[in-house]
């Protein structure tokens, strides 16, 4: 409750003498008649109120605080059950004052609201860094999802379908009282893991391939976002190791470099080259490091980004305008900020063999001296690799949330249970 308080204390002095804070909680969502979808709290108000329940508001006024519960009836609580009414959710929430939704229009009346912009700015710049009550959450939620994903690791052998994994890491969650997901699991094997937003998740798993698995469960809307790629038989090809030992030493690096005032886009050029220099000492590049990761060569194996802000959205919000910098690479990127302690950000450098960039005529013509497509062609049944931890932005040393196991020893320890 406390933890809420602040939070919100803190939205109304950022917004002091600009009007008055409404923000709206989410609505339940019709998938057909008489079914919703899962329900999920917008993550504006999840981050003020910490309130999962539909059809509320929020009302700051200066230093009074209005939290608005939807008016139930009795044929609601036959098929709903119980909803919190006013006392009840002021004693559950903290809140100065619970009316009804339907008084919504008597609370605003003849007040001048925020501008939408300006609090959109406000929340963002808030919500980027994290307080000590939101890292205990975030904690939490990676803890879980780890155990998940360690679970997942002992149950992985050949024969068992993707989704058969998806269900022990979404019952892992599950189980521990984590209801949500953060983002649909996904569980790709051999080529599959090559596919960035893989999501058809039932492909048979066959030994000596790889499984790839990117999965993570939310604690009130806290995310947690993890990605693990070992092989399914339980013991790395010399292939499959060299390949992850490049992803790996590019990770630790990227993590020992994330430090306050380093821009998130020079830390992404920086893991283009290590993992420029990896692939040339595999064959699969030459030339010059700088000029493989200018001329693009670098991204037919590595076409995403290092890093994303982590919190209540999966993909979090990047900052606020105050923090807005030109990307002072060449390389497109969507989060471009100096990185701050309370910052939680991703790390997930990876290498994939996709047959659509690898194929490509253009591409090929236009790094014909840069790759050796002979032996690229020849990875064309390897899938991809990326390691994906979460960590906490400090001075001195990053706190990683992740815990688990990902040099090739643990893993392969890990697999065999
Ligand atoms: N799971 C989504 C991502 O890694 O960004
Ligand atoms: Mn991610
Ligand atoms: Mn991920």
């Amino acid at each position: 409750m406390n933890h809420y308080r602040a939070l919100r204390r803190r939205l109304a002095a950022r917004l002091k003498g600009q009007g008055l804070v409404h923000l709206q909680g989410g609505k339940p969502v019709p998938r057909n008649f008489d079914v919703e979808y899962a329900f999920r709290q917008n993550s504006d108000f999840l981050y003020v109120t910490g309130v999962e329940e539909p059809g509320c508001h929020l009302v700051l006024d200066g230093a009074r605080e209005t939290l608005l519960v939807p008016r139930v009836d009795a044929h609601h609580r036959v098929w709903e059950g119980h909803v919190p009414g006013p006392a009840e959710a002021k004693r559950l929430f903290g809140v100065d004052r619970v009316m009804y939704a339907d008084e919504l229009k008597k609370v605003l009346k003849g007040r001048r609201p925020v501008a939408p912009a300006k609090l959109r700015d406000a929340l963002d710049e808030l919500r980027a860094v994290k307080t000590e009550g939101e890292l205990a959450l975030m904690r939490r939620a990676n803890d879980v999802s780890g155990k998940a994903h360690l679970a997942v690791m002992k149950a992985t052998k050949p024969g068992l379908r993707e989704y058969e994994l998806q269900a022990v890491f979404d019952a892992a969650c599950v189980k521990a009282g984590l209801k949500h997901l953060a983002y649909p699991s996904i569980v790709a094997a051999g080529v599959n893991s090559a596919v960035l937003h893989y999501r058809k998740n039932n492909a048979p798993l066959k030994s000596g391939d790889l499984l790839l698995i990117d999965a993570g469960a939310e604690l009130s809307g806290y995310a947690a976002d993890i990605t693990r790629t070992y092989p399914i038989n339980g013991k790395f090809t010399r292939r499959q190791r060299d390949v992850y030992s490049v992803v790996l030493e590019t990770q630790k690096r990227c993590i020992e470099k994330a430090q306050p005032g380093i821009n998130s886009a020079e830390l992404h050029l920086f893991s283009m080259r290590v993992i420029a220099e990896g692939l040339k000492s595999l064959g699969l590049l030459r030339g010059e490091t700088d000029g493989l990761v200018e001329n693009g060569a670098v991204r037919l194996f590595y076409p995403h980004g290092l890093t994303h802000m982590l919190g209540l959205d999966v993909h979090d919000v990047t900052g606020g305008k105050k923090r807005v910098l030109p990307n002072p690479t060449k390389i497109p990127v969507r989060f471009v900020a100096k990185l701050e302690p309370g910052f939680v950000i991703t790390m997930e450098p990876g290498v994939y063999f996709i047959d659509a960039l690898l194929k490509d005529p253009a591409l090929r013509r236009k790094h014909k001296d840069s790759v050796d497509f002979r032996l690229a062609d020849s990875f064309l049944d390897f899938g991809g690799i990326r390691i994906e931890d979460d960590i906490v932005v400090r001075a001195g040393r990053a706190e990683n949330l992740t815990r688990v196991p990902k040099e090739i020893e643990a893993v392969e320890a890990a697999c065999e249970g």
